[in-house]
């Protein structure tokens, strides 16, 4: 069996192309096949899932406008389901139980085939009891390569992860504490999962950085670096934007580009060290500044023909709301009979949520990408994520241009679990 078909498309580039370019374009195929897996983590082997004998599961890599078809062969003693983060897949595509697709039954298998129109950092997992098979590992990145390189040494994904574990190092099979009614499932063990292990100084390195974890927000510090945010959620920022600190939420991503002028070192909020990288022989820095990310290809929004309001309510010390779980949205507990919208194809539809809880949510919309609007309406980044912290409210604006049933949701996914979950439809 012949594993790549190549094609030709054309691609006209936009304003430095000096005529129609031919870009190759081909058909990147896997095999994902979730199991329970022996892992090591902090020095302990134990029992957790993994996909490909792999924990966590193995990048997966294509290039802009390539096609991907992923045989997922489910080796798990209990359903499966993988959702592909943040890309703008054909619904049918998105794996998602009752909206797009069944659960896949053990010894089962499905093949995913979908086109990658946008390049940038994305990832998948589990969305079939995503709190607890994500948790255990379910999940890995999916990198789409921009036609054109940016100019780097190298390009590392650095997944920010948690888990909780019991005394004696190994996963803790009891649910924690407040994990449905408070902040979620957070670890005591936090982590850096790094695709390399040397770096240089004087280095010019691209940091995909990308937090699979179920409930923890990470507020991280890079030591031994100086670079700039270039991308966000996968989309690139019209340019480089300097940064101290990063805040990343369950499912969010973030790219930067820098210098390495020391060891790499990830910390968290409290100074806790989360990994490293040594630094190993050096090389002339560059004098070249860093620059923006070719952009992806992104709908203008127009006047929006739907204005929704999502209320985020429940949890510890919540007010009482209308749902059956711990959490609400519109005083409903899971995915409501209704969508929240409902838009033909290529409306933009604006979206307020108001969190009137007492924990932070990252809300996620399928299919799509979204601005968050500024105070004043403006349009700011361009995500498919959205952090909203306690008692905070957010609009967002979103051209819904990928027909279908779109899940919208928490991806603390501890509060997914419990009800935070709606949807969205495009005719
Ligand atoms: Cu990353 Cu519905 O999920
Ligand atoms: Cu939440």
């Amino acid at each position: 069996m012949t594993w790549t078909r190549r094609r030709f498309v054309g691609t006209a580039l936009a304003a430095s192309a000096v005529g129609p370019v031919l870009t190759e374009a081909s058909e990147q195929k896997y095999m994902l096949r979730p199991a329970p897996v022996r892992a090591r983590i902090a020095g302990v082997e134990q029992e957790l899932l993994g996909f490909n004998g792999s924990w966590p599961g193995p990048e997966l890599r294509a290039r802009q406008g390539d096609t991907m078809r992923i045989r997922l062969e489910n080796g798990l003693n209990d359903g499966a389901l993988v959702h592909w983060h943040g890309l703008r897949v054909p619904n049918r595509m998105d794996g998602v139980n009752v909206l797009t697709q069944d659960v896949i039954p053990p010894g089962r298998a499905f093949d995913y085939h979908f086109d990658v129109p946008d390049a940038g950092t994305y990832w998948y997992h589990s969305h079939y009891i995503s709190y607890d098979q994500v948790s255990r590992g379910l999940f890995g990145p999916l990198i789409v390569d921009e036609r054109e390189l940016p100019d780097v040494d190298q390009g590392i994904t650095v997944q920010l992860f948690d888990m909780l574990v019991d005394r004696d190092g190994v996963f803790d099979e009891n649910d924690s504490p407040g994990q449905f009614t408070a902040a979620g499932r957070i670890g005591n063990l936090a982590m850096v999962l790094m695709s390399t292990q040397s770096v240089r100084i004087g280095e010019r390195v691209r940091l995909r950085l990308i937090n699979p974890s179920i409930d923890r927000v990470f507020d991280l510090d890079i030591q031994g670096f100086e670079g700039a945010v270039v991308a966000l959620d996968g989309m690139p920022l019209a340019a480089p934007r300097s940064f101290d600190r990063i805040v990343l939420a369950p499912g969010q991503r973030c790219d930067v580009i820098g210098d390495v002028t020391a060891d790499l070192r990830f910390q968290g909020a409290d100074g806790t060290d989360l990994g490293s990288v040594a630094a190993r022989g050096q090389r002339a820095r560059r004098t070249t500044p860093i620059a923006a990310l070719p952009p992806n290809t992104a709908a203008r929004p127009q006047e929006p023909a739907a204005h929704a309001t999502l209320v985020m309510q429940g949890g510890m010390g919540g007010q009482p709301h209308g749902g059956f779980g711990t959490w609400a949205l519109n005083d409903v507990s899971g995915l409501p009979a209704k969508p929240l919208v409902k838009v033909r194809r290529g409306a933009t539809a604006r979206i307020t949520l108001r969190n009137q809880t007492s924990f932070d949510h990252v809300m996620h919309l399928h299919g799509h990408h979204f601005w968050e609007l500024n105070a004043s309406g403006h349009r700011g980044d361009y995500r498919d994520s959205t952090l909203v912290r306690a008692g905070e409210a957010r609009d967002i604006l979103c051209v819904l241009d990928n027909p279908g049933s779109w899940m919208f949701h928490c991806h603390m996914l501890s509060h997914q679990a419990d009800g935070m979950a709606t949807w969205l439809q495009v005719t």
